[in-house]
């Protein structure tokens, strides 16, 4: 692992390294996380969100060129699970493999593209994590003391009396436990004055921007040392030359962003630091301040950017077991295609608030954006195609004498990339996809025009084919990362040959790239209409 200090490169105003920093095979690395989830329950709505968004991010990247470590998996030590286990009758290793089955299926049916997947039983974090402790011990940061105070094991959280809400958990609402036992300390008070100037030079570290001043007004109130270690429970990775304590789960669990790279070893370490990592707003504190105070302990390069996405409610309601409206994202994928699951979630909802799910709110943006939209464009274009011109994509080349026809298209895909570039480093993805939908909406404005139908004039005629061809090739490549199946399919139906994943975007978005002479395929509708 390379050596280096907490001390930061310059302030990024994109998603990345700098420009070819951190090189190999001489393209830009991108290593991009989820956070790994707990299996002492079932994966759910909220689980799907940031491995979609994040899957996104990644597809994009790889289209943009990059070199890219996509990296989730699960979280499987410490009492939450070892409980749960036991509520099942069974060993907690053997709880969490068939939990993980469900994360790993889930994953596959979501078309999610993820370079690796870490289990923190696996051997190779226990070595990380084992070495990341011993590296922070040998910095002094580490020392035996006792614990005395409240907990939250749904949280897996220390908590002070005053952080107490009438007595329970201010962040999950559920009781509380004392502990009192032996315990190890990190110095994490030793980091808050280095961490405030961190995020004071790194204005985008922490992301959205209320969810950073939370953090910096946590940091101003003083950190108190935080126990990393319980001795009264086992499940969990040993304290090296003392395993009566095991470590705590976060220490642990945080760490599994080192361990995919190969430290302690050098297997993959051109992806240090990670470039983003996308969690939920509840999970902020671990990541924004524990974790890079570890790191910097560690004398270790802190990631680029820790991003905090919204929750979401069930038709108004918060989700929760007790209350049944628990959302299982297999259902959804079953009864409504799992492209569409996957654009609902991210256009539904401005990335970083928090939104409501309904099957009514759905099937509203079925219907209206993919159906009546995309779907309607794409079925129209290629009858006509087929219709008047044997099926066979005609010359063309959006030309410039029809302000407000086809060249008033081609100027809109022309800028798109520029506007699409920039929402999307800004995790902008409502916005990404508005502003790709705005072409989609004005080229069904350019059919409705341009009227083919009555179009005498054969070159006329055979451009604005042209331009609605080669619209669609276009906007499937910005469609390709939320949409991957979709994408493709568009791309059958107007003959395109080869796979999207492999081209690079800004070679394909370019209006003109798409030759005349494909053999349009006539398609099932891509997006049935729901009633
Ligand atoms: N194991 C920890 C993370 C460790 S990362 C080093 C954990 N796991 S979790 O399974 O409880 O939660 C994982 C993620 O799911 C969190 O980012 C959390 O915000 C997210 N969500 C849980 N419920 C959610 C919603 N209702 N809506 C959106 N996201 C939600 O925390």
């Amino acid at each position: 692992m390379k050596a280096g200090t907490a001390k930061a490169t310059a302030p990024r105003t994109r998603l990345g390294k700098g420009p070819k920093e951190r090189m190999s095979d001489n393209k830009e690395t991108f290593y991009i996380t989820t956070p790994i989830y707990y299996v002492n329950d079932v994966p759910h709505i909220g689980h799907a969100y940031t491995t979609v968004a994040a899957d996104v991010l990644a597809r994009y990247k790889r289209l943009k060129g990059y070199k890219v470590l996509f990296l989730t998996g699960t979280d499987e030590h410490g009492q939450k699970v070892e409980k749960a286990a036991e509520t099942a009758g069974v060993k907690p290793l053997e709880f969490a493999d068939s939990v993980v089955v469900r994360f790993k299926e889930l994953w596959v049916k979501l078309n999610i593209s993820n370079d690796d997947f870490i289990r923190t039983t696996e051997e190779r974090h226990k070595k990380a994590v084992t070495h990341l402790w011993e590296e922070v011990k040998k910095k002094g940061d580490i020392f035996l003391g006792e614990y005395e105070d409240w907990y939250c094991t749904p949280c897996e959280n220390f908590l002070t009396e005053t952080q107490l809400k009438d007595g329970k958990c201010p962040d999950c609402g559920r009781f509380v436990e004392k502990l009192k036992e032996p315990s190890y300390f990190f110095k994490l008070s030793k980091y808050g004055e280095p961490l405030l100037k961190y995020i004071e030079e790194h204005p985008s570290f922490i992301e959205p921007q209320n969810r950073r001043n939370e953090i910096v007004s946590f940091l101003r109130d003083g950190l108190r040392d935080l126990s990393v270690s319980r001795a009264t429970f086992s499940w969990g990775i040993p304290v090296p030359n003392d395993p009566k304590h095991v470590m705590y789960v976060w220490f642990d669990a945080l760490t599994n962003y080192l361990t995919a790279t190969g430290y302690p070893d050098n297997a993959r370490n051109e992806f240090w630091p990670a470039d983003l990592h996308i969690i939920g707003k509840d999970i902020m504190r671990f990541h924004a301040v524990y974790w890079p105070a570890f790191l910097m302990s560690a004398g270790l390069p802190l990631p680029g950017k820790v991003f905090a996405h919204g929750w979401w409610t069930v038709d108004g309601a918060k989700m929760s077991k007790s209350k049944g409206n628990v959302v299982d994202p297999v259902k959804v994928i079953d009864e409504f295609g799992v492209d569409p699951f996957r654009y609902f979630l991210l256009r539904e909802v401005p990335f970083g608030l928090d939104g409501d799910f309904s099957i009514k709110a759905l099937i509203g943006r079925i219907n209206s954006d993919l159906a009546n939209d995309l779907g309607n464009l794409l079925s129209r274009s290629i009858s006509m195609i087929e219709k008047y011109r044997g099926g066979v994509v005609p010359e063309g080349d959006g030309s410039k004498d029809r302000p407000e026809l086809e060249s008033k298209v081609k100027g809109l895909l022309e800028a798109l990339p520029i506007a699409f570039d920039s929402r999307i480093d800004e995790l902008n993805f409502y916005d990404a996809l508005n502003k790709v939908w705005a072409v989609v909406r004005e080229m069904n404005g350019f059919v409705d025009k341009s009227a083919p139908w009555k179009e005498k004039d054969d070159k006329t005629l055979s451009n604005i084919l042209y331009t609605l061809a080669e619209g669609l090739r276009i906007l499937a490549v910005y469609i390709y990362p939320f949409m991957p199946a979709s994408a493709q399919k568009v791309w059958d139906g107007l003959g395109v040959e080869g796979d999207i994943s492999n081209r690079s975007f800004d070679d394909e978005v370019r209006f003109g790239k798409g030759k005349a002479g494909k053999h349009i395929k006539k398609l099932p509708p891509l997006f049935p209409r729901i009633q």
